[in-house]
């Protein structure tokens, strides 16, 4: 006898209609939807269905309306609706609550398509809607923006409190979401050890645990709700990211030559370079500046020299600011008593390191000359890498993570080295797109996240409107942000889904709809 497929759902034979209709966003992400803009780009749309998606905000909703009137151009428009609402339209992959404490809320945020949280990657997900976080109106509002950080930040928390030198985890238990196996993983020899039944991957990577700071410290600023800090494990984290970090500010040598045991190491069965690391897993050799190790940079390759400086940036700025944090629980005893002195003073000998070890002297354009720029990695033995990676923390960035202004004189002599093909062996120029790029996808590829960051670190409006210009142009009609580009050709790209990317080209349009209404007001054409 046959069943309708009413009945055959009744009787639980079929998945539900949202869930048998919802396709894989890797695949969606791939290809045109109609309907396309009315611009010669003809960008495509590339939100799920309403049904799909996997957070809904009115708020965020209304702002798309807003902003998208007040931008001209049809294409650039499109890239906007697309872009900005895309982690939570993709990524919001779980939420739920610690199966111990019922008010304690968890977000499980992927990056795109791996089941896998990483720590830098959903804290940048999450800055994106920083605009949008406000205090709940209601306690506890589980559909508000607050919400999505609360849960983020006490996942995050446990993450750093099961394995502080990890960078990417599996689900929480209480999702029931299996955990993935992660072939590349497999043959690695990392001390110390991690189960993979929680750890997706275990690259010890300063930005990772700095994010986590971050994170805390704009959903301080914006709710100025420090209870939730004293209530859950939030401290305990941040006591063991102290001590993690703290232990990476060693040297390679003890005083009498003795080699000390690095605390943490890691090697790959690899053929790619930037995938392992050298002296069986230490890195090369440090010598002790003030500044905090690093063993893998933001784009989860393997730095030349351990201390990266944009980490150390961020990590001093965000320390500073989520001192302030524990010093409102100190006041009210929910806090020992001089963490946060100990986190001020941690952030200020940072601070002070990077602008004593990585700022360097560079032969000047002329030849003839000697100016001062900020070094990607130094070594403290005087080595020093020359070169930006088109990941955030960057040196490009600095502004917009808050370490320095544009307008700081080394920083604008740095930047104006990292953008040009002569002073950064990763810069790809090109006749699509002309951008920072790095090892992670290789020479010739530029990354569309280093624009954005170039026109967030811009006042000069011919610069902003040209670096758009290529953005608007070079999606491959797709309407997302790509990781990475060729910057000859558009058709080739890596990466179809990029949550980070996207929402971070949108937080780019709400700055310059800010600072620049009158650019939105152009052509792209
Ligand atoms: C978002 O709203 C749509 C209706 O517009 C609904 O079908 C969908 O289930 C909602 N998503 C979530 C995660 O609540
Ligand atoms: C959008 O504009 C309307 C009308 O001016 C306003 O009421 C609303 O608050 C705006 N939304 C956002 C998110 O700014
Ligand atoms: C070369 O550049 C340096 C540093 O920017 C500057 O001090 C010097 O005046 C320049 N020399 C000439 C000949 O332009
Ligand atoms: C660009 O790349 C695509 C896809 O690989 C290729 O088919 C096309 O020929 C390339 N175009 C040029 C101008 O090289």
């Amino acid at each position: 006898m046959k069943t309708s497929p009413a009945q055959a759902l009744l009787a639980g034979l079929l998945p539900s209609v949202a869930a048998q209709s919802c396709p894989d966003y890797s695949s969606y992400a791939k290809t045109r939807h109609e309907p396309f803009s009315s611009g010669k780009h003809a960008h495509a749309s590339m939100r799920p269905a309403p049904a799909c998606r996997t957070f809904n905000s009115s708020t965020v909703e209304s702002l798309l309306t807003n902003t998208t009137a007040a931008i001209a151009d049809p294409d650039l428009a499109r890239l906007f609706q697309n872009t900005y609402p895309n982690t939570l339209d993709t990524a919001i992959r779980w939420r739920g609550h610690t199966a111990s404490n019922p008010s304690e809320e968890l977000a499980f945020i992927i990056t795109g398509d791996i089941d896998a949280m990483w720590l830098r990657d959903s804290a940048n997900q999450l800055l994106s809607y920083l605009p949008l976080l406000e205090p709940d109106a209601a306690p506890n509002n589980p559909d508000s923006i607050a919400s999505l950080y609360r849960g983020v930040i006490n996942l995050q928390a446990r993450y750093l409190l099961t394995s502080p030198f990890c960078n990417s985890f599996q689900p929480p238990a209480e999702s029931g979401i299996p955990p993935t196996t992660n072939p590349a993983a497999s043959g690695d020899t990392v001390f110390p050890a991690y189960d993979s039944a929680k750890v997706f991957e275990c690259k010890y990577e300063l930005d990772s645990l700095a994010s986590f700071l971050e994170l805390s410290a704009a959903y301080y600023e914006a709710t100025h709700d420090a209870a939730f800090f004293g209530k859950f494990s939030w401290l305990d984290a941040v006591q063991a990211l102290l001590t993690t970090t703290k232990a990476m500010t060693a040297g390679t040598y003890a005083d009498d030559g003795t080699v000390l045991k690095s605390p943490y190491t890691f090697t790959r069965q690899t053929t790619r370079a930037t995938e392992t690391l050298a002296n069986d897993g230490a890195g090369s050799p440090v010598r002790k500046t003030g500044m905090v190790r690093s063993a893998f940079r933001p784009s989860d390759d393997a730095v030349l020299f351990q201390f990266l400086v944009p980490s150390n940036m961020l990590f001093a700025e965000a320390l500073a600011r989520a001192g302030l944090i524990v010093a409102e629980l100190e006041q009210g005893e929910k806090a020992p008593k001089g963490l946060a002195e100990d986190m001020a003073a941690f952030s200020k000998g940072v601070r002070e390191a990077v602008t004593k070890h990585g700022i360097v002297p560079v032969l000047s354009k002329n030849g003839t000359g000697v100016e001062t720029v900020y070094a990607y990695e130094v070594d403290g033995f005087g080595a020093a890498g020359l070169m930006d990676d088109a990941n955030v923390p960057s040196l490009l960035a600095a502004p917009v993570y808050g370490y320095l202004a544009n307008v700081d004189a080394v920083y604008q002599r740095t930047r104006a080295r990292v953008l040009s093909a002569e002073g950064n062996p990763y810069f790809m120029a090109g006749s699509v797109i002309s951008a920072v790029g790095g090892p992670h996808a290789g020479p010739g590829m530029a990354w569309p996240m280093a624009s954005v960051v170039r026109i967030l670190t811009s006042d000069d409006d011919d610069e902003i409107v040209r670096v758009l210009r290529e953005l608007v142009g070079s999606t491959d009609g797709l309407g997302l942000m790509h990781e990475s580009v060729n910057s000859n050709n558009a058709s080739q790209w890596t990466r179809q889904w990029f949550s980070w990317a996207n929402g971070l080209f949108g937080q780019m349009i709400l700055d310059l709809h800010l600072r620049k209404p009158h650019i939105l007001q152009q052509s792209f054409q």
